[in-house]
């Protein structure tokens, strides 16, 4: 089973005139598999990563996600579909500022019902992953910007989702920050097997990934 299956997506949002912004995408992403969306801003990048990640209804079109389509589910089941299987990680890091690393790592265990100390064990076996083993008690005003968004990169791994979807990762950090985050979801896809759906305005960053999408005027060039 495909982890994406997108038929003749598209997406239009009506006000005073219609505006359609995805024209018929299809798109078909196999378990464990690497993609990075490259295209111009305006271009749909965010608006179908949101469809993907079941934050949006297309307009029409097929779109079924793990073999599941949104609209069959309801606003609950579809929370609750999104925090077993998927996990968002964007430009800014929306951490909890009040909470630790640690903390911020383990909510989405402790809110599919996992018990706190394992919750807890689970979090900082991902934080060591990303290299945040020293920073456990850190709360993100206490990070480097680079180091939050490796935070927001564990807490959306943690319970080990089978997609990833991260909507400009690395656009408000340094060349040599946003090449360590490639890495890391590099390692990431090879060590747990995730899929990884990644949007970027970096050309030399996605070419380091299975598969390059460009999205243009609404289509998949
Ligand atoms: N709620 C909305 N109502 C009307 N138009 C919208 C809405 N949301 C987005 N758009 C329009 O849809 C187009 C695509 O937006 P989207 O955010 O998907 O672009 P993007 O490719 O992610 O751009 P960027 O690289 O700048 O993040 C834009 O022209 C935007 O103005
Ligand atoms: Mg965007």
């Amino acid at each position: 089973m495909n982890v994406v299956d997108c038929r003749n997506l598209k997406k239009s949002y009506s006000g005073v005139t219609t505006t359609d912004i995805l024209k018929g995408i299809d798109l078909a992403i196999r378990p464990g598999e690497q993609v990075a969306i490259l295209g111009q801003s305006g271009s749909g990048k965010s608006t179908l990563l949101h469809i993907l990640g079941m934050l949006d209804l297309p307009t029409s079109g097929d779109v079924r996600i793990l073999g599941q389509s949104n609209s069959d589910l309801s606003d609950s089941q579809a929370a609750k579909f999104r925090n077993d299987n998927l996990g968002f990680i964007y430009q800014f890091h929306h951490l909890l500022m009040e909470f630790t690393a640690l903390e911020n790592v383990a909510m989405p265990l402790l809110i599919s019902g996992i018990d706190t100390v394992e919750a807890n064990r689970r979090s900082t076996e991902l934080l060591s992953l990303v290299g945040l083993a020293h920073r456990l008690t850190h709360l993100p005003s206490q990070l480097s910007g680079g180091e939050r968004q490796r935070v927001a990169i564990a807490r959306a791994l943690v319970n080990q989702p089978k997609l990833v979807l991260a909507d400009e990762p690395t656009g408000n950090l340094d060349k040599q920050n946003a090449q360590q985050i490639f890495d890391l979801f590099l390692k990431v896809n090879q060590e747990l097997g995730t899929t990884l759906v990644v949007v970027t305005h970096d050309q030399v960053l996605a070419e380091r990934f299975d598969r390059v999408i460009k999205l243009d005027d609404g289509i998949v060039i």
